[in-house]
């Protein structure tokens, strides 16, 4: 029998117990894992990486060009447990890609490929960001602290009062598949209208819907709820402004569970605090965490998660072993179940 030639595998981290069980039964690879909850130290990666063929990553993970060069030229999967990828150099990626394409062809016809898990976590992070919606305008952290605190003097009429999803106008920026999520558990709330905005109008997955497709500062004058949920792109980077808080409603609460770069902290602090706007909602932020002295942190009408749109056991579990099914294929020259295609 023909002894089998070891691929090695790095792990960044503890990953759910699926997706680590899937690495450890294949016979063709050596996995290796920074095994901790915590973060690798960049020269700890750079190590662990240094011949690697595969590279099981999270979303709190740079995979930037030092880190590429680092890894070498064995370097064949990148797979990370997440569907953002804007931690991925993706234009260094492709390069390599298309270089080594070229070079080796004939032997190896799969190098450089990249994994993600998208689909498998859309249900779980639209619940988030509703939760974090009708958190966000009906106040209650606010009002649980009264509790706790002996602010709760007494029932009346106009104290810890918000804002109710019935008869509003939602704005998606982003009706993609996370969207399209919360826009479905959304409607039976009683919203009025959905718009939306993006690249471009997605006739048919708005028909459901009956959403309309308008440009960003259309969307943020008319809407009493604004989510996003768009990917971070250059497109999107820095989008939503102070011109599009000054466009809100006083009265608007703002989502956002896509990714804290999309937002202009600086000019979301203002909008707050000035109370140009009624209050937001964010499950990520720049940088992430949050420093605990943060200006956001001050405010009242700011409710601020730790990025857990996905966390519940059953969908990280499941987003670990997608991730693991990624990179084998991967490496193995196979269709990837969830391949990224740059
Ligand atoms: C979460 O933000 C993810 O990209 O999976």
């Amino acid at each position: 029998m023909r002894p089998v030639r070891l691929m090695k595998v790095f792990i960044t981290r503890r990953i759910p117990p699926e997706g680590i069980a899937a690495l450890s039964r294949a016979a063709d690879c050596e996995v290796e894992q920074w095994d901790s909850d915590e973060p690798i130290p960049d020269k700890e990666l750079e190590r662990g990486l240094a011949g690697a063929h595969g590279l099981l990553c999270l979303l709190s993970d740079r995979v930037d060009k030092r880190l590429l060069d680092a890894a070498g030229a064995n370097l064949k999967v990148i797979s990370t447990m997440s569907v953002g990828v804007d931690h991925l150099a993706l234009d260094e990626i492709k390069k390599r890609e298309n270089a080594r394409w070229l070079v080796i062809t004939s032997i190896c016809p799969h190098v450089h490929r990249s994994g993600y898990t998208p689909d498998v976590l859309t249900d779980t992070t639209a619940e988030l960001a509703v939760s974090l919606l009708l958190t966000t305008c009906r106040r209650l952290p606010e009002a649980i602290e009264e509790v706790k605190n002996g602010g709760w003097t007494s029932w009346k009429p106009l104290w810890m009062c918000g804002y109710g999803l019935t008869q509003s106008t939602v704005g998606i920026i982003g009706l993609g598949r996370i969207g399209q999520a919360i826009a479905r558990r959304l409607k039976p709330f009683g919203v009025q209208k959905f718009l939306y905005t993006g690249r471009q109008p997605r006739p048919e997955e708005a028909a459901e819907f009956q959403a309309e497709f308008v440009s960003v500062p259309q969307l943020a004058a008319q809407s009493d709820f604004i989510v996003v949920t768009c990917s971070l792109t250059p497109a999107t980077r820095g989008l939503c402004n102070k011109d599009v808080f000054q466009k809100m409603k006083k009265t608007a609460v703002f989502v956002n569970i896509s990714r804290g770069d999309v937002v202009n902290q600086d000019d979301l602090y203002q909008a707050l605090a000035s109370g140009q706007i009624a209050a937001a909602g964010l499950d990520v932020t720049t940088p992430e965490p949050l420093p605990t002295n943060h200006p956001l942190l001050t405010l009242k009408n700011c409710v601020i998660l730790p990025h857990i749109g996905s966390a519940t056991y059953r969908t990280r579990n499941t987003m670990s072993l997608l991730a693991a099914n990624n990179l084998l294929a991967g490496l193995r020259g196979e269709p990837m179940p969830s391949e990224l295609k740059l």
